[in-house]
């Protein structure tokens, strides 16, 4: 077990605290700037107008009335915009759509921009693009996950095989005493971020700048370089200030370039924001999931077989493919095991990535279907999870890093008061509610990237870090503060953190939950370097008191480089600075996965518990506790990763209980586009939310031992939400979201 890239502690170790965040005060006064925010001298305003039918041809535009309008600089369409180059995914350039956009006339889904307005304000842009006149030759489309055009995986799907198979799932599921077999559904689900995506763009001779809310700068600037054909190096992509994600802005969307496209076509700098209605065309969705799942088990619960049979839809210009039967291969233990994913391509808007995709409608089929599978053994649910518990990844062969999920089932279950459960359903009751217990089980790959960072130390010593990774909110700005202290024996708000901008040293996507593991140790590593380079440089100082020392014997502490075991003999960074006549040292470090993750299985693990009220007579559901217990390594951030933790169960509220995309029938398109017919939760939905983590270290996943926790809070809290209302009404809904005409 290694922790060889930390720095003896300071007084005041801050790695697992719970720190405020640095960027805290900035954001609550309203002066952090998000994309949109980005002040630019002479920016015009750029407005998008989308297809109205599904799929056909741009027939006729009459942009007549359009560019009457007072203040509209040029209407950018297919026939005048600036010609880019069509990408497809891959992992250099993150493309959802092999779309170029406003290049010809086709019409693949309702909602494609056909046209963009660029004006001197945006009412007047506008204004405009409500007078456009587009007329269309439609063709017949198809937009109904039961008659797609096709029914196949996507040929430039970019993840990992989806299917699985080991021994005979089929033959033992037939042989089971015991057997379930169900299907569930899940609906479309959108990301809705507090802040929609926008772009500012700003060209200065052949060099681009763009200000844009993405969880990836340096995809952004990739796919904006190929597509203009111009080398990365012209580009820069920053996004400090995310105002969250959840992996709609993973992604480089069609809007982004088109704001790049008008400002060249303009010569001037264009700002663009996508609406919310557009939000819920333009920058992806949850695709959803028809999951039949047949459990078969001996009296005991003990599995014998699953096959999870997963039906979804994708775009024909996207490869993307919710996963949803992902989980199913390892996280119980089974023989025979099936896993099948088949996608209908339809005519409609792109999906994407959206807050644990895969893992977080397979954790409610599967979920669900275990706790089915209790009640038809006669098991306690936590008891059927404990009995099935995998020690080992049967689906790779392989043993896991570190796994502690017996002891979120164990600590979870005694926090939660677990014991108190009524073995019945319809059994517990408060006044005129039912009361209900369910439990789930939370999973989500422990993922890791390579990346770099880079420690300046000034002239004054003051620190500064810069790696070119995103916040979404998640508290990255805080954990880098944290990891760069913790190296100098100093405050985190005495460290300058800037990240979100491609110039600085690389950083991966915001995605995956992979930032904490990919960043940290580069962090640590560069705090490392830098802090050998100033002992050098002191070393090398005949005026200095360290002059003549080595690393070994030196510790930084305080803004300062003290011998160790002898603190009276110290020099200030800035002296050792002044004293070598150098004005700055930087030191750039980097971290990727090595050795020590080969043959092994990593992945976070939880338990979720939800208590849930549900009135008989309206069969309004409220959850009423929640707890989620999880194993996520070392947590860096008590606070931060709390709150990732509460956030994430919040989403899984939503999921079961709130959220649902609905098309129009006859184009595809949304017509729960706003946050009015949109439900997600606030705060009167949620209830008190308790969060417990087993801190095991993970040192396979990186020396700091610490995981990303951004995803696994969403898993498996609607399975337990499913399952507490099935514990408190007897009703099964195998539906989402379970609205309350389901239970009544
Ligand atoms: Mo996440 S859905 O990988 O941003």
């Amino acid at each position: 077990m290694s922790t060889t890239l930390e720095q003896p502690r300071s007084a005041r170790p801050s790695i697992g605290a719970p720190v405020d965040r640095i960027d805290g005060p900035l954001k609550v006064a309203g002066a952090a700037p998000y994309a949109a925010d980005t002040p630019v001298n002479d920016a015009l305003h750029a407005v998008l107008v989308q297809a109205t039918i599904p799929r056909g041809r741009i027939a006729a535009i009459d942009d007549g009335a359009a560019r009457a309008v007072p203040g509209v600089v040029e209407i950018l369409t297919f026939r005048n915009a600036p010609r880019v180059r069509e990408l497809r995914f891959d992992w250099t350039t993150p493309m959802p759509e092999s779309l170029a956009p406003l290049q010809d006339d086709v019409i693949r889904y309702d909602g494609q921009h056909v046209a963009a307005v660029v004006a001197r304000t945006f009412e007047a842009a506008r204004e405009a693009a409500a007078l456009l006149q587009i007329r269309y030759d439609a063709e017949a489309a198809h937009l109904d996950i039961a008659h797609p055009a096709e029914t196949r995986l996507p040929d430039d799907w970019f993840g990992d095989n989806p299917q699985s198979r080991r021994g005979d799932p089929e033959a033992a599921f037939a042989a089971a005493p015991v057997q379930i077999d169900a299907t569930y559904t899940t609906p479309v689900e959108h990301h809705n971020p507090l802040e929609p995506s926008a772009t500012v763009a700003q060209w200065n001779g052949d060099d681009l700048v763009v200000h844009d809310a993405t969880q990836w700068v340096i995809g952004a600037r990739n796919c904006l370089a190929a597509a203009f054909g111009i080398a990365p190096e012209r580009v820069r992509v920053l996004s400090p200030y995310v105002g969250g994600g959840f992996g709609c802005k993973g992604w480089f969307w069609a809007h982004t370039l088109i704001a790049a496209m008008a400002a060249k076509h303009v010569g001037r700098p264009v700002k663009l924001a996508l609406t919310r209605e557009q939000m819920f065309t333009s920058a992806g969705h949850r695709s959803e999931t028809v999951q039949r799942l047949r459990v078969g088990a001996a009296r005991d619960g003990r599995l014998a077989a699953i096959r999870h049979d997963v039906r979804t839809t994708t775009s024909r210009v996207a490869p993307w493919v919710e996963t949803a039967g992902a989980p199913t291969k390892f996280l119980f233990a089974c023989d025979n095991v099936g896993v099948h994913h088949e996608v209908a391509l339809l005519d409609v808007t792109s999906p994407t990535a959206m807050r644990a995709p895969g893992e977080a409608p397979g954790t409610y089929a599967l979920g669900s279907a275990l706790d089915e599978l209790a009640y038809a053994c006669g098991l306690d649910p936590l008891e059927l999870l404990r009995r099935n518990h995998a020690d080992t990844d049967a689906d790779e062969g392989l043993p896991y890093s570190s796994k502690h999920l017996l002891a979120c089932y164990a600590r979870g279950a005694e926090h939660f008061g677990w014991e108190r459960r009524a073995p019945q359903p319809r059994a517990m009751r408060d006044g005129r509610d039912l009361v209900g217990y369910g439990v789930a089980t939370a999973v989500y790959p422990a993922l890791r990237s390579s990346a770099q960072a880079r420690v300046t130390v000034g002239a004054d010593g003051t620190i500064e870090v810069a790696t070119a990774a995103h916040d979404l909110g998640t508290g990255l700005y805080t954990i880098v503060a944290q990891v760069a202290a913790d190296a100098f024996g100093v405050a985190p708000h005495d460290v300058r953190v800037s990240i979100g901008d491609s110039s600085l040293p690389p950083a991966p996507v915001a995605g995956g939950s992979m930032t904490t593991a990919t960043v940290t140790p580069a962090v640590a590593d560069a705090a490392r370097r830098a802090i050998a380079e100033l002992v050098a440089l002191a070393s090398r100082d005949p005026g200095s008191p360290l002059f003549g020392l080595g690393t070994d014997a030196i510790v930084a502490r305080d803004g300062a480089l003290v011998v160790r075991g002898d603190p009276s003999r110290a020099a200030a960074l800035a002296d050792v600075l002044k004293g070598s006549g150098v004005a700055s040292v930087a030191a750039v470090g980097e971290a990727a996965p090595g050795d020590e993750s080969r043959g092994l299985a990593m992945y976070s693990f939880g338990a979720q518990f939800v208590e849930v009220r549900v009135d008989p007579d309206f069969g309004t559901v409220r959850v009423s506790r929640a707890l989620g217990a999880f194993d996520c390594g070392r947590i860096i951030n008590a606070k931060t990763a709390r709150s990732q933790m509460i956030g994430g169960i919040v989403w899984g509220i939503g999921m079961a209980l709130l959220e649902e995309s609905v098309r129009d029938a006859r184009t595809g398109a949304f017509v729960t586009n706003n946050l009015a017919d949109y439900h997600v939760p606030v705060n009167a939905d949620i209830p008190p939310i308790d969060v417990l983590f087993v801190e095991e270290p993970d040192y396979a996943l990186n020396p700091l031992g610490a995981r990303g926790i951004g995803e696994i809070g969403i898993t498996g809290v609607a399975a337990a939400i499913a399952n507490a209302v099935y514990h408190a009404t007897g009703i099964r809904v195998r539906d989402l979201p379970i609205v309350p005409e389901k239970l009544l």
